[in-house]
């Protein structure tokens, strides 16, 4: 089993972005895999805004980055990019904060101009941060994510099938990665 921690970096209260990950996250726990949800909106803006890595939820969110062995990116497109909100979170973690785990970069947005956003925007900015595996992401149009009125989520068909395609690549990227006997893991 591994730990997962899934972020969502939308800023709306409202966010399809956040609500498409809960609902990815049902998939990866029916996996055997422990997730962790994390909505960006949620930490204090003192704490992002004033770029202080030692604010006591800045310290919190840092450890549940080291704990997890694998992430979940999820940010709306903002102007062709991720969110200021998912950068602001990025820049504050440790610059090696991704070593040794497993990514999966998930967006939504409202145009099909912008779905390489993940891989000419976010994708090297995990590299950065060290990921170990970046494994294929997935852009969602926001028109195919529907709320129902009872807060029930329905995904188009097209989407609802790679996203699991990728969700499940993720998963078992990540079991075969802490299936690794010790001793290979120690060479690696
Ligand atoms: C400030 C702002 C900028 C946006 N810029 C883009 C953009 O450049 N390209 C795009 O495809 N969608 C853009 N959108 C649409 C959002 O990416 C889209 O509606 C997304 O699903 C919103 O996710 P959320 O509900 O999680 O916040 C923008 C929306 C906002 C509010």
């Amino acid at each position: 089993m591994a730990t997962i921690l899934s972020v969502s970096g939308s800023p709306s209260a409202t966010s399809r972005t956040a609500q498409l990950l809960r609902h990815l996250d049902t998939r990866l726990t029916a996996r055997g895999h422990e997730v962790i949800p994390l909505d960006a909106r949620t930490i204090p803006a003192e704490a992002l805004l004033g770029a202080d890595p030692r604010h006591p939820a800045i310290v919190e969110v840092t450890e549940l980055f080291a704990r997890a062995d694998g992430v979940v990116i999820g940010t709306p497109v903002y102007k062709a990019a991720y969110s200021g909100l998912l950068k602001s979170l990025l820049d504050l973690l440790p610059q090696y904060g991704l070593v040794g785990k497993t990514v999966l970069p998930l967006a939504t947005g409202g145009t099909t101009t912008h779905v390489l956003a993940i891989d000419y925007a976010l994708r090297p900015v995990l590299s950065s941060m060290g990921a170990a595996h970046i494994v294929q992401g997935w852009f969602t149009l926001d028109k195919d994510i529907v709320v129902g009125a009872d807060g029930a989520l329905t995904i188009a068909p097209g989407p609802a099938e790679a996203l699991a395609q990728v969700v499940d690549q993720f998963a078992e990227a990540l079991s075969s990665r802490t299936a690794l006997p010790a001793a290979v893991g120690r060479a690696a």
